[in-house]
């Protein structure tokens, strides 16, 4: 099938890149002709893990970048919308959304035959059929379901494992004005026959993300809430309430083999300190103000977005309980990402508490794997001392703040016992055992 993929950000160009890959002819749009050149140069303008390996695969052959979206949109036979929608503090912007619309509109004038436009961006309940639709209709000068079809097929892939993510979906989400269009969006992902799909209309498509996102956002502040409460109540570890937990058989089915499902949520019941990325607190944030907007109170949703935001402070408050006083105080940041297996600064909890560090004065060294020279965007040179390595970052200092799961911090108790040193250490994600050195702290315990 051909395939148009407008926007090259991080959903459209994985999405386009490992359509490719299953044997789909693919042609990514961007305006910005500069990250044009580099895709078809082999070169994703974006970390992502095995991103570049498919990427060279396919470029020059069934993968190509253009900045000319007429002419990608009239070859193809449907074209996904995947650019960027940001919140911005009120509603979701939908200005690229809404100029796209307009421009795959003008160009299916010129387009014999049927068409299918589909939204892949993440946006609010309607906006499929009553924003894009519309325009859609007004600069192609045809009629949606006779000229043209309109789906909405969101994305569930997380970022550093959005191609296993792509490869291997939990469920494939096809919404469609009608059976026409769902059937044509089906074809894409024909190469996914074992793969649940939920066929629907485009704005119970649009909620699934959001319900998706929603609930996993919930499940994780909710950890965060029992962990504090653990902390508070003392001598109860938050990891060993929420092992106790998932061996509900509701969570962690067992199979009549006599296994154990794996339950799915384990890994979002980790207490920490917060969720961050591009997805959750934008999603969630989204979703409120547009349920308030229709009505609804909204509450849950909005204390989950309290309780994350104060959650990043916990970790202050347990490097506060040693160093009340942090004036001059050494203090290592290990982690700076959102997660591990990306350099995504975005709403990561490490920016509130580094932020916090260089008010109070503390002397500050941090390290990343990757996301050091996005760090540098956020805390320029002068504030935060960045280094090359866990060694160099903890060398001499009075606490160090563990702050992404990145497995190679593993290695720290060792570091430790190799300089001879023993700081005080702050595990924000729980990644080392609590008696892996002398002062531990941790969320949950
Ligand atoms: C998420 C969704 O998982 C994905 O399906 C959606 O399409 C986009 O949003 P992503 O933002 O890449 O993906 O991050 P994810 O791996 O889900 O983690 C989000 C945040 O939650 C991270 O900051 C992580 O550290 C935090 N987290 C996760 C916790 O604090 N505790 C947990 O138990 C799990």
């Amino acid at each position: 099938m051909k395939i148009s993929v407008v926007g090259t950000g991080y959903v459209g160009l994985v999405s386009g890149v490992c359509l490719a890959d299953v044997g789909h002819e693919v042609v990514c749009i961007d305006n910005n002709a500069a990250k044009v050149e580099q895709i078809n140069a082999g070169k994703s303008p974006i970390y992502e893990k095995g991103l570049d390996e498919l990427l060279q695969k396919h470029i020059g052959t069934t993968l190509l970048a253009s900045t000319d979206l007429s002419k990608a949109v009239v070859e193809s036979d449907l074209t996904l919308i995947a650019v960027g929608t940001p919140f911005d503090g009120d509603l979701i912007d939908l200005q690229y959304v809404k100029q796209v619309s307009r421009e795959i509109g003008t160009a299916l004038k010129n387009k014999d035959g049927y068409h299918v436009v589909v939204v892949k961006s993440t946006v609010v309940p309607g906006t499929t059929d009553e924003v894009v639709l519309p325009l859609l209709e007004e600069h192609s000068g045809k009629k949606a379901g006779a000229g043209f079809g309109v789906g909405m097929n969101p994305e569930f892939l997380r970022e550093g494992e959005a191609i296993g993510d792509f490869q291997n979906p939990d469920r494939i989400v096809l919404g469609g004005i009608d059976d026409a269009t769902r059937a044509k969006l089906a074809e894409v992902y024909a190469p996914f026959p074992e793969t649940d799909k939920v066929m629907v209309n485009n704005k119970t498509a649009e909620m699934i993300k959001y319900a998706s996102n929603s609930l996993l956002a919930t499940l994780i502040s909710f950890s965060n809430e029992i962990g504090n409460l653990c902390s508070s109540i003392g001598g109860i570890d938050a990891l060993d309430v929420m092992n106790g937990v998932h061996l509900d058989k509701r969570f962690s089915p067992i199979l009549e083999t006599g296994e154990r499902i794996k339950p799915v949520m384990t890994t979002y019941l980790e207490a920490g300190c917060g969720f961050g990325g591009s997805c959750f607190p934008k999603d969630v944030k989204a979703l409120i103000a547009h349920g308030v907007n229709v009505g609804e109170p909204m509450s849950l949703l909005k204390s989950v977005i309290d309780i994350n935001k104060h959650q990043p402070m916990q970790v202050m408050d347990r490097l506060r309980k040693h160093f009340p006083e942090l004036e001059g105080k050494k203090v290592a940041v290990l982690g700076l990402a959102f997660k591990p297996g990306t350099d995504d600064m975005r709403e990561s909890p490490a920016i509130p508490i580094v932020n916090e560090l260089v008010a109070a004065k503390a002397v500050v060294t941090a390290f990343d794997p990757v996301a050091q020279e996005e760090a540098q965007k956020i805390f320029t040179e002068g504030r935060v001392v960045y280094c090359d390595s866990i060694e160099q970052t903890v060398s001499g200092v009075d606490a160090i703040l563990l702050l992404t799961r990145w497995p190679e911090f593993k290695a720290l108790p060792e570091i430790l016992k190799g300089q001879g040193a023993s700081p005080l250490l702050v595990d924000g994600r729980r990644l080392l055992p609590k008696d892996c050195v002398e002062t531990y702290e941790g969320i949950g315990i």
